[in-house]
């Protein structure tokens, strides 16, 4: 696999670009820097956004460079990668609610650059539609952060999902369910459906960062870069991306050979 110059330093080359680090907090601080970077670089880029626990030290970050001064997201174009279907943006336990909370309030993105999938959507179907065409005329997606679920989801496309897919409504798997009902607030239980960005467009994506933490991700991970690519593991088709950077911190990357630095 090819090393772009930009690559930022310390990553292995194969069998992809990986960063182990010792502690969750670091690769939080390592995917900020990367990511404030970009935006130095091109404030217009664009960004795709992840929801969940893993990112939320990034977003913290990036709200810190921003109050300290040292950040500017005002010409920064976002897009988050999926939403439970049937939560409006105002319910506590939507995606839209979590960016709210975790970024977008805290710092200057500009409402109308930033790009949420609508999970009460009258239909969802025209809904997808009309996301992949925004992110179609925005230029395409820059970076895309990712987080990773413990079946190998990523987004909400649960294994099975085709690499063709595109954005669309969605099923969730018991094991999803059962691993993001602790993250509900409001509701008892965790939606059964979800719209999502799919495979393809994720993989459209000119820069992909994977980041995971905790011993919980450590087989998905493993299947994800040692196993050929295969849609029983979602993360697994990113080894046909050129450009996919996997920040992880010791406990993510106990069952990777020679992936430490
Ligand atoms: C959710 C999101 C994913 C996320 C995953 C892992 O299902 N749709 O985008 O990566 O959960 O979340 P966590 O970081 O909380 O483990």
């Amino acid at each position: 696999m090819n090393r772009p110059s930009s690559q930022p330093s310390g990553f292995s080359p194969r069998p992809a670009k990986v960063l182990v680090l010792d502690t969750s907090a670091a690769v939080a601080q390592a995917v900020a820097s990367h990511i404030l970077s970009k935006v130095k670089k091109s404030p217009a880029s664009v960004l795709g956004l992840a929801t969940g626990e893993t990112p939320k030290p990034v977003y913290a970050a990036l709200v810190a460079a921003y109050r300290a001064g040292e950040a500017d997201f005002s010409r920064t174009t976002t897009f988050n990668l999926d939403e439970y279907a049937g939560l409006a943006d105002s319910h506590p336990d939507s995606f839209a609610a979590y960016m709210e909370r975790e970024l977008f309030g805290a710092t200057n993105f500009q409402p109308a650059r930033v790009h949420l999938l609508k999970g009460d959507a009258a239909d969802m179907g025209e809904e997808a539609v009309a996301y992949e065409t925004a992110i179609a005329a925005s230029g395409g997606i820059d970076v895309q952060l990712l987080g990773i679920g413990s079946n190998g989801h990523i987004g909400f496309n649960e294994p099975g999902a085709p690499s063709s897919s595109r954005t669309r409504l969605v099923e969730l798997s018991p094991s999803t369910l059962e691993a993001n009902l602790s993250s509900m607030t409001a509701l008892g239980a965790v939606p059964r459906q979800a719209i999502t960005m799919g495979m393809a467009t994720i993989l459209d994506a000119r820069e992909i960062i994977l980041m995971a933490t905790g011993a919980r991700k450590a087989e998905a991970v493993a299947k994800a870069i040692l196993q050929d690519p295969d849609i029983s593991c979602p993360a697994s088709l990113l080894s046909l991306h050129p450009n996919v950077y996997w920040y992880l911190d010791h406990d993510a990357a106990s069952l990777l050979d020679n992936a430490r630095t």
